[in-house]
């Protein structure tokens, strides 16, 4: 019987010494995926599809905001990015970066710093590089939520591993390339053209919005 308990004891101090020196990792993102996600801001909310392909090296956000403007904004690992409208107002501006889109694993080397109940999701949670905290469901390993340092959170409503868009569609108008105006932060440029993609904006360091 003594044996047995110290057994048991053994492995109980075995299993918690175990899992604190091997935190859950967060799970590295598909090479292909679409995602529908709602976020919010202080004076606003947006829905966005999001195309991440890494395959090819591009990342797209279609961003709704709410009773308002669609903003297409295409990203290349280059470092291009193009951030337009395809209403009759026919904007566009552009910016260079020298990094490009996140990469897969982009989370490796968060923080985990616990497990949290989010939008109904029994979640993993990291902190990385003091600008985003990221939620991941415990159970099924897909995002369930991450929130920026300014309070901004992203919900993730679907998550379509593989999923990618028809190359047609990452076509950028022909008025970019005529008038573009290039913008070197992600300020608001003209009150319509805004940039608020996630993926910039935490990786890339753009914190001017
Ligand atoms: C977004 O919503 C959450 C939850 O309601 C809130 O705590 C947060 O302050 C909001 N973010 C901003 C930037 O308003
Ligand atoms: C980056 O790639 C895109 C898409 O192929 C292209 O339109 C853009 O000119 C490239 N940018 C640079 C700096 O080469």
């Amino acid at each position: 019987m003594t044996t047995i308990i110290t057994t048991i004891t053994t492995l109980l101090l075995f299993s918690t010494i175990t899992n604190a020196d091997n935190p859950p990792q967060p799970t590295p993102w598909p090479e292909q995926f679409h995602s529908v996600l709602v976020l919010n801001s202080t004076d606003e909310l947006q829905l966005i599809d999001l195309y991440y392909d890494w395959t090819n090296g591009r990342n797209f956000n279609i961003i709704q905001y709410q009773l308002g403007t669609v903003l297409y904004d295409i990203e290349w690992n280059n470092g291009t990015s193009f951030f337009f409208t395809i209403d009759s107002d026919r904007q566009c501006s552009s910016v260079q970066l020298d990094v490009g889109i996140l990469r897969p694993n982009w989370l490796a080397g968060a923080t985990y710093v616990g497990q949290r109940q989010v939008d109904g999701f029994d979640c993993y949670v990291w902190e990385k590089a003091d600008f985003i905290t990221y939620y991941e469901d415990v159970v099924t390993r897909r995002p369930v939520k991450w929130v920026f340092y300014t309070g901004r959170e992203a919900h993730v409503m679907t998550f379509e591993v593989g999923a990618a868009l028809e190359d047609a569609k990452w076509q950028v108008p022909w008025y970019c390339f005529e008038q573009t105006t290039p913008v070197t932060t992600m300020e608001d440029i003209s009150g319509t053209i805004r940039h608020r993609g996630l993926v910039d904006f935490g990786t890339r360091r753009i914190i001017n919005m």
